[in-house]
């Protein structure tokens, strides 16, 4: 595990969001868009640059310390496109001399080959999203990609990146916890030093959501899926990946430092279309959020320079819950004390003490509260409670 955070340390996150997919998974409600005429990449990297420019002007002086291209489908980008990105952040801003800049990619043979176009624009970690080992269920998710093309993906990731991670969801309709454990096994041996690994969520307004509702869809129940989760903590942490997040396993020293600005409740800024950020200007902590939709984002850069739609300071008390409900996910927990911080008062000892006696949290001897391996399935509820 990373050192145990306690700090308002400096890190500094850029999230960077390419908005489009080759075509839309029926799980998915990311803000991902298939466009069937070719992306004008020279207006998005202009565009991009005016972004990362005003955002500079709201948040000057800082170190970025990680980049990260989630989409969508980044791997669709032409590596000088990510190149040109790479250079504006560059321009107004110091960047971290060990910045962690990871790409997400799609592991299909026509991705791969932009690899090595990524590391040379200054990519130094990517992110595969392979999904399953299986072709017939590759096929239900509606990928574009075989197992096969996907462990070929992965070899081409790790002989071009020092760094890089897969991700797999599981709970998928009629998986067993059998052959779970075998495909998770087979998914190790490939693996490196990062797997993210999530349980299938059925989001609302997505073709699996109306397949489900119509009969059509079974997903695992709750019993099962709460086996498939224990199996894949079992199997990870055997095989020296364990869990730092509810969905994410590393070695020791590992983990993605981006998601972890997250979730330590850090500062980040988010550009481009849907892009979310937390910055911390004139003592207040801002939540932001660009315009979702591609072509309209563009326009409104054009125009005004950004394309942020929401900005608003965050209270304490809304800070507070956000500490928690980020921080209870991370195997290291939070620092009470940081909280005591945030929201002007300490968490209730009373109910603390309630969820102890339950199993569900525990404190650790440097003073972190965390949730416990039994209490991660029932983490909304924890939160909750804590929070209330
Ligand atoms: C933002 S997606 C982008 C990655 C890339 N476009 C891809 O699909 O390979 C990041 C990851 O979220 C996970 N994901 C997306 N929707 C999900 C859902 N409904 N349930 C579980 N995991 C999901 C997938 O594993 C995916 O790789
Ligand atoms: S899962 Fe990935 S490839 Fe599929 S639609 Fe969502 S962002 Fe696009």
């Amino acid at each position: 595990m990373a050192n145990a955070d306690r700090s308002d340390d400096p890190a500094f996150g850029l999230y960077v969001h390419w908005p489009f997919c080759l075509s839309k998974c029926p799980y998915c409600d990311f803000n991902s868009h298939v466009r069937h005429a070719a992306i004008d990449e020279a207006r998005f990297v202009r565009a991009f640059a005016a972004e990362i420019a005003a955002t500079a002007a709201r948040v000057p002086s800082r170190t970025v310390s990680t980049i990260f291209f989630g989409g969508g489908t980044p791997s669709l980008m032409q590596p000088a496109t990510v190149g040109a990105i790479l250079d504006a952040i560059g321009r107004h801003w110091s960047i971290a001399p060990d910045v962690e800049v990871t790409l997400e990619a799609n592991p299909t043979s026509v991705e791969a080959t932009r690899f090595r176009g990524y590391r040379a624009a200054g990519v130094n970690r990517v992110s595969l999203g392979v999904q399953a080992l299986d072709d017939a269920a590759l096929k239900e998710l509606g990928r574009l990609h075989t197992a096969d093309e996907a462990l070929a993906a992965v070899a081409v990731a790790r002989s071009n990146f020092e760094r890089y991670s897969f991700d797999l969801i599981y709970a998928r309709p009629g998986q067993t916890p059998r052959a779970w454990a075998a495909e998770l096994r087979r998914a190790i041996a490939e693996a490196g030093e990062h797997l993210s690994l999530y349980q299938l969520t059925i989001e609302q307004d997505t073709p699996f959501f109306a397949l489900r509702e119509a009969g059509k869809l079974v997903v695992p129940d709750d019993d099962t899926a709460r086996i498939l989760y224990d199996t894949t903590q079992d199997v990870c942490a055997a095989a020296g990946l364990p869990a730092y997040e509810i969905s994410n396993h590393a070695r020791p020293g590992a983990e993605c430092r981006h998601n972890l600005v997250y979730w330590r409740a850090h500062e980040y800024a988010g550009v481009g279309p849907g892009a979310h950020g937390r910055l911390d200007v004139a003592g207040e902590r801002r939540a932001t959020a660009t315009e979702k939709r591609p072509e309209a984002w563009l326009m409104r850069v054009e125009s005004a320079g950004h394309g942020v739609v929401t900005d608003e300071a965050l209270t304490p008390e809304q800070m507070a819950d956000e500490f928690l409900l980020m921080g209870l996910r991370l195997a290291e927990g939070v620092d009470p004390e940081r909280y005591a911080k945030l929201a002007g008062r300490r968490l209730n000892p009373r109910r603390i003490a309630i969820l102890r006696e339950e199993g569900a949290v525990e404190t650790t001897p440097d003073g972190m509260l965390r949730v416990t391996l039994a209490g991660f399935p029932v983490l909304d509820a924890v939160v909750a409670d804590l929070a209330a």
